[in-house]
């Protein structure tokens, strides 16, 4: 159990005393079994899962995309969301002005009954026709032979924000605008390296918002952060979400 004293400054802040935002990233489904992007055990099939999620790699080739794609949503479904995922959907419950950022595409913070939530990277479960732009919930059967294909004959792709893609401009503007009239930002399993998610804490900061990281290790944000809880988010989060009086002490 990690043990982190947690300042009088963030318990009255938790406390409902103006708008709060927790941007998550990887290290929030640690806990539940999926390889953060830049830790160990990230690799698929020996390649770099960066290498994977680019246009390019789409267009020399989509099958070996999709397969990498596939790989991710049978570990994401495969997997249960934890404590950190399950205190935030309660902090959402409690606290009046609250918003959930992810760059998580897995799901797990939905199925952990989360309500409002700002997508930054897109969704494992959600397909896209590369020449209609339309977006669907992902429907295929299991073992559909890969490239899917839309209607109209097209590729489908994962509606996911690929390296070198713009992120979807209204849900970076919801974030942006959540981030700079917050009061508080926490920052939660992020290695706070892929912008533009990384600049929204240093857009709250600038705006006056209190801010704080929550990781075990030390991350480009650290020196930014006005408090730094070192820990797992499944031990901080809930910690948190007791401070707020959005879950009994001890109930995690
Ligand atoms: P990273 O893999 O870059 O960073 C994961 C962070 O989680 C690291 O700082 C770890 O120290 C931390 N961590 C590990 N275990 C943790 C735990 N139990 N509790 C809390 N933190 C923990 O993942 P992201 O920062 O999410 O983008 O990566 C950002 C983006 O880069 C991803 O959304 C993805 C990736 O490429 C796209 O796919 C567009």
């Amino acid at each position: 159990m990690a043990s982190v004293a947690l300042s009088d400054r963030l318990r009255t802040l938790l406390r409902g005393n103006g708008p709060v935002v927790f941007l998550t990233g990887a290290g929030v489904s640690a806990e539940s079994g999926l390889a953060t992007f830049r830790g160990p055990g990230g690799l698929w099939r020996g390649r770099d899962p960066m290498d994977l999620a680019t246009p390019d790699a789409f267009a020399r080739d989509p099958g070996l995309v999709w397969e990498f794609y596939d790989w991710r949503r049978a570990q994401a479904a495969a997997a249960a969301p934890n404590a950190a995922h399950r205190a935030l959907a309660e902090l959402e419950r409690s606290i009046p002005e609250f918003l959930l950022v992810t760059q998580n595409v897995d799901g797990l913070h939905e199925r952990a009954g989360s309500r409002e939530i700002v997508r930054l990277h897109g969704t494992l479960w959600r397909v896209r026709c590369v020449r209609e732009g339309t977006e669907i919930e992902d429907l295929r059967p299991r073992l559909a032979p890969l490239p899917p294909r839309c209607v109209c004959g097209e590729l489908l792709r994962p509606a996911v924000v690929w390296f070198g893609e713009a992120l979807p401009e209204d849900a970076f503007a919801a974030a942006a605008r959540a981030a700079r009239r917050s009061a508080l930002l926490v920052v939660a399993g992020t290695s706070s390296l892929v912008y533009p998610a990384a600049s929204l804490p240093a857009i709250a900061k600038s705006e006056g918002a209190y801010l704080v990281e929550v990781n075990p290790e030390a991350t480009a944000l650290s020196p930014l952060a006005d408090e730094v809880l070192r820990g797992p988010a499944g031990e901080i989060v809930p910690l948190l979400a007791e401070a707020a009086g959005a879950i009994r002490e001890g109930a995690r």
